[in-house]
């Protein structure tokens, strides 16, 4: 459990700085609507670090929680660090966040079979944002 909660750790806080990278060099006709959209996912993901991390501690659990750690430990590829299309973004956006959804509901898993209530419970906070942001980037890429 501390080992996929580790590799869950590493892949939001990786996404998060993936999300920031994405607002600054998003580009394009509707800058100033996806620079605040963007904004607003990377605000979130921050909450969400945080919150894994302090129910790993709750637990008993020590998270690794250094740079070197989340880059080693995750498996989402970073940003290019290249001025980028909004829709190649959102695109990108829900692939990572179908990967991230399918983790948690992994950990999910686990925890209810160790009647791991507190960690359950926050996998379904998890579930219910990345379902709804899958759902609306679908909308999105649909036009
Ligand atoms: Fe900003």
């Amino acid at each position: 459990m501390e080992e996929k909660l580790n590799k869950l750790l590493a892949d939001f806080t990786v996404e998060t700085h993936k999300i920031q990278n994405f607002h600054w060099y998003v580009k394009g006709e509707n800058f100033f609507n996806d620079h605040l959209k963007l904004e607003e996912y990377y605000n979130a993901f921050n909450k969400y670090d945080d919150e894994i991390a302090e129910v790993m501690l709750m637990d008993g659990f020590k998270p690794k929680a250094t740079l070197r750690n989340y880059v080693a430990g995750s498996s989402i590829e970073e940003a290019k660090n290249e001025f980028v299309k909004a829709r190649d973004v959102y695109s990108e956006l829900a692939a990572d966040f179908a990967y991230l959804l399918d983790e948690v509901e992994e950990v999910k898993k686990m925890a209810d079979d160790y009647e791991d209530y507190l960690v359950s419970n926050k996998m379904d906070m998890l579930i219910e944002d990345l379902s709804k942001y899958i759902w609306m980037i679908k909308q999105l890429l649909m036009d």
